[in-house]
């Protein structure tokens, strides 16, 4: 595997690629890799010829109070991980490669209130303009054909998929399910707040969106009581609900009984651990 760190290094290798008829995959991440990282650089693989992951902590999508400083950095466990799975080149950029004059110069770009200040967006204010600022600063870097996001933030997937249809990006976005540990749990970083103990609890987020879901499912229009039931399941778990929402799975709106394809979503803190998780409503 191959490592960039600034620009002209990227671009280096990727337009010798490009040259010599390659396509190109891109999976962004923020690092501290677990197995469904590693299941978008598989899903990379089959899509294109060369891939290239990155690993960049962006600060400019961390709220006050959220710990950007603490954010988990495993650099070398991350490349290890990479290498293992067979990933061709890792984007690792400084500051002054992302925001080359600076955050405090640097022209941002501003999510869509629709879209980003709903569900994620209202408990994490100006999360998503930092999301959307950094992709759009990454596939520039970049140039990749195609990108692959988890559809374990599927908010912010459908951000990406705005800004690249609203921006006319020639970058394809492929979507990946959640992938999850054997007992629900969605992968994620912040897992790793949690003692294992934990971990079986936390699970049961899961477990009650996927009842929730299939409660929908089963008779469509009941979503505003299935949404309180499967707080009031989580409040008697021990979580701190922040939201449990039956959305379209298009523009994450409210409902009309016509709408066929839904998607429940919630996010719930564990102690001190804020977890997410969705799932589509069959
Ligand atoms: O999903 C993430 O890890 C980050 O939000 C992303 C897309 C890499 C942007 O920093």
């Amino acid at each position: 595997m191959q490592l960039a760190v600034d620009r002209e290094q990227v671009r280096r290798v990727v337009d010798g690629w490009r040259q010599s008829g390659s396509t190109i995959a891109f999976v962004p991440t923020m690092g501290n890799l677990h197995k469904g990282h590693l299941a978008l650089i598989s899903t990379a693989q089959s899509e294109a010829d060369r891939v290239v992951a990155s690993i960049y902590v962006n600060p400019t999508q961390f709220g006050e109070g959220e710990d950007y400083a603490n954010y988990p950095r495993t650099f070398d466990d991350d490349s290890r991980s990479l290498e293992s799975c067979g990933c061709d080149l890792l984007f690792a950029p400084g500051h002054t490669t992302v925001y080359p004059l600076g955050f405090e110069n640097a022209i941002r770009l501003v999510a869509p209130h629709d879209l980003a200040s709903i569900l994620e967006g209202r408990s994490r204010p100006g999360h998503f303009d930092g999301v959307v600022s950094v992709v759009a600063r990454l596939f520039h870097l970049v140039r990749p054909d195609l990108a692959v996001f988890g559809e374990k933030d599927f908010q912010q997937l459908l951000l990406i998929r705005r800004l690249v249809d609203d921006l006319s990006l020639p970058v394809r976005i492929v979507s990946v399910p959640t992938v999850r540990e054997t007992s629900g749990l969605a992968m994620s970083s912040r897992n790793n707040y949690l003692d294992s103990e934990q971990r079986g609890a936390a699970a049961s987020l899961s477990a009650v969106l996927a009842d929730a879901a299939s409660r929908v499912g089963r008779q469509r229009g009941n979503w505003i009581q299935v949404e309180q039931w499967a707080m009031d399941e989580l409040s008697k778990l021990g979580f701190r609900v922040d939201y449990v929402a039956v959305r379209t799975a298009a523009e994450l709106a409210r409902p009309d009984v016509a709408d066929a394809e839904l998607r429940i979503l919630a996010a719930a803190w564990f102690g001190d651990v804020r977890l997410i998780d969705n799932m589509k409503i069959i």
